[in-house]
């Protein structure tokens, strides 16, 4: 898709398509005003014999406007105007590609862009817009032998800006907010690919053609042999019921200074997620593919970082890893020493993701980093807390928390904290070993995010749990890119670059 920014009048205006607000009850926008009044009332008239109401979402195509350049205007229903939020705004620009890409306009101006969403600006609107619009026309269609593709798709939209000033800060957000979804779509695809395909070996396949694609990006790996060296027997454990070799892949992305301390994201990459021996009930267990989302999003989140050559050093590791029943398999009561030493007791082989990352987080320990952030569908207890509209965040570090919530906030990708008290730890108290890997039914999101504290005492951390926002389940089922738009913007605003310049 071709994204530009514009700023002009909707009479003037020669393209495919126009597309204009009104307001409930058939209340007419400043811009579709104007285009009524060249139209001689053509479209107060349609309103008046209630062919719209203007409630958020509704849409009318009309043909031959009298007066206008345009083909075709696009009335687009955008609620009641004091009402009109950030939700409503995204959820408006969808429908209104939608609509778009099915009815045969191949280009558009867009006049939503100069709405008033409270407490955003021009910046927030055009970048959320074409976000908005790279989601909803997202695909997965590699593995269809069929693609039932529009025949005539929207191929370049137009945002317009209320003034010529604000033309630097819109090509701004186009840049970053195409940046943000080209991860965001890496993230849904690689999470979309199936578990027969998509094995730790693919995701470092997808590490090394990152590496490829951009200069400043460097790749390596850590194989299950490097890894029995390295006493990460925790991790090892997980992938032992599986033919598919555990592999860590490691991705640098080298933007700032030598010697900078980097910033590390490890994301949770079992690539099926079976239960093991503690096997999951059947129902919906193909979802389980998708519990190498936090890996996913870290290599989408890599991509984004690179695009935008971010001044920052920072690296991504992708713990891939499948979790398998089988007679070689590790069982509910076996007892594993960690790469840190720390020794823990499996109650349920299906906690098997902490597993994995307390080893990946005592690895890159090595690389003495600003700070760690771990990225996980960790726990079913997060959609219990906060369905799948927030990610559950937690830190030990309150200044980093608060920073990835002011992201969040910034991105329109939701995150909520939930507290790591110490009054959790006890949850994993162990007879037998230094503790166990199941804090009980209690809190679990929380105990799981005790369990990894345990293996981040040597720098600041936070972790993420994206168990309820990293895919869609029912009948729109796939990936969603999250938390790729909350990540990018922390590091964005860590590496400095700014909105204007
Ligand atoms: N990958 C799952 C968590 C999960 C489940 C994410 C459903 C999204 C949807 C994780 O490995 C797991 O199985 N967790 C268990 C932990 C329990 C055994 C302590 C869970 O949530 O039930
Ligand atoms: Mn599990
Ligand atoms: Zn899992």
């Amino acid at each position: 898709m071709e994204f530009s920014v514009k700023s002009g009048s909707p009479e003037k205006q020669r393209s495919a398509c126009i597309v204009v607000g009104v307001f409930e009850p058939r209340r007419l926008t400043a811009v579709a005003e104007q285009l009524d009044e060249i139209s001689e009332g053509y479209i107060s008239n349609l309103l008046r014999r209630g062919d719209l109401e203007g409630k958020a979402g509704q849409m009318l195509l009309l043909h031959h406007v009298p007066n206008v350049l345009s083909e075709r205007v696009l009335l687009v229903g955008c609620g009641k105007e004091r009402e009109l939020d950030e939700r409503q705004y995204k959820q408006i620009i969808a429908k209104t590609i939608q609509t778009l890409n099915e009815t045969g306009s191949m280009e558009a101006v867009c006049f939503l862009t100069e709405l008033h969403v409270k407490g955003r600006d021009t910046y927030w609107k055009v970048r959320q817009a074409v976000e908005a619009t790279q989601d909803s026309l997202y695909t997965f269609l590699q593995l269809k032998t069929k693609k039932g593709e529009p025949r005539r798709p929207l191929r370049k939209i137009v945002f317009n800006v209320p003034t010529r000033r604000e033309l630097t800060v819109g090509e701004r957000a186009i840049e970053h907010g195409l940046a943000v979804s080209k991860g965001a779509s890496l993230t849904k695809d690689v999470a979309n690919m199936p578990p027969n395909i998509c094995n730790p070996a693919y995701l470092w396949e997808q590490a090394q053609s990152l590496a490829a694609n951009y200069d400043s990006i460097t790749a390596e790996v850590v194989n299950e042999e490097q890894m029995a060296e390295l006493g990460m027997n925790s991790y090892l454990a997980v992938g032992r019921g599986s033919d598919n070799e555990s592999l860590m892949s490691i991705i640098h992305h080298n933007g700032g200074p030598e010697g900078q301390a980097p910033i590390v994201l490890v994301g949770k990459g079992l690539t099926f997620d079976s239960g093991g021996i503690s096997i999951k009930p059947g129902e919906g267990m193909d979802e389980m593919k998708y519990d190498m989302g936090g890996a996913a999003g870290v290599l989408g989140t890599m991509q984004t970082v690179a695009e935008l050559n971010l001044p920052v050093n920072v690296i991504g590791v992708l713990a891939g890893c499948e979790n398998m029943p089988d007679g070689k398999a590790y069982r509910p009561g076996d007892i594993l020493t960690t790469m840190s030493g720390q020794t823990v007791e499996v109650l349920n082989t299906d906690a098997e993701g902490r597993l994995v990352l307390c080893d990946a987080l005592t690895y890159v320990e090595r690389f003495e980093p600003e700070l760690v952030i771990d990225v996980a569908t960790l726990t079913g207890a997060c959609i219990v807390a906060l369905g799948s509209h927030a990610t559950g965040l937690m830190s030990t570090h309150n200044p980093l928390a608060h920073e990835l919530l002011n992201a969040s906030e910034q991105s329109s990708d939701r995150a909520w904290r939930l507290p790591v008290w110490d009054e959790y730890q006890e949850q994993l108290d162990s007879p037998f070993a230094d503790f166990t890997n199941l804090g009980g039914r209690a809190a679990g999101s929380i105990t799981a995010a005790c369990f990894l504290s345990r293996f981040t005492k040597k720098y600041n951390w936070a972790h993420m749990d994206i168990a309820g926002t990293a895919w869609r389940s029912g009948k729109n089922k796939g990936a969603t890119g999250r938390p790729v738009p909350m990540l990018s913007q922390f590091l964005m605003n860590r590496s400095g670059i700014k909105q204007e310049d």
